[in-house]
């Protein structure tokens, strides 16, 4: 089936805003250390550009999880396919992922990094489907609040494609 993507967030959008985080965090963590928790493989691409417009002093790690269950019905119970390599204790620790859907996967996710006793742990991600969210999950910093549709690039995939793009699309099936 041939797949087309519609433009949804230019390159120019995401990019600005993406500036506009980067301020805000440099501004909220003055005098301190962030510590950036990239969520892989989607946050990667967000976490980089985002990592270069933060002035104060950064520090970097990768986490890759999987929920179990079926890819659709999520049981909520993420499992860690790869571990941090540092430990989190009185860092001030900023989870950094693409998206925020149901907030199944996040929410576990902060509850576990929490216990390993961060000074300070806050989420930042670069879109949001408010409308899909089927856990409570508090985010501190949010690029864009989107509809619910399924979308692709900056980091985010369809069946592994697409990650590459510089703008987010959404794939339309012809
Ligand atoms: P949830 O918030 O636990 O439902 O899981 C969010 C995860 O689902 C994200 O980290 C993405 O990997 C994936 N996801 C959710 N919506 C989309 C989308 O529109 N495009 C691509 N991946 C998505
Ligand atoms: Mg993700």
């Amino acid at each position: 089936m041939a797949e087309k993507i519609r433009v949804m967030l230019s390159e120019q959008e995401v990019d600005a805003k993406i500036c506009e985080i980067g301020r805000q965090i440099s501004e909220d963590y003055a005098g301190k250390q962030v510590h950036l928790v990239c969520v892989l493989k989607g946050g990667s691409f967000f976490m980089c550009e985002l990592a270069k417009r933060i002035t104060v002093p950064v520090s970097l790690d990768f986490m890759s999880v999987s929920s179990y269950g079926s890819e659709t019905k999520s049981s909520g119970v993420v499992r860690i396919v790869k571990d941090l390599d540092e430990p989190l204790k009185d860092k001030h620790v900023i989870i950094i992922e693409d998206i925020v859907d149901s907030g199944r996967t996040l929410s576990y996710l902060m509850e576990m990094l929490r216990d390993r006793g961060p000074a300070s742990l806050r989420l930042c991600t670069l879109l949001d489907k408010p409308d899909r969210r089927i856990v409570d999950v508090h985010v501190d910093y949010t690029g864009f609040q989107i509809p619910d549709e399924f979308v692709v690039g900056y980091g985010l995939d369809y069946d592994q494609k697409y990650r590459n793009l510089p703008y987010i699309g959404v794939v339309e099936f012809e």
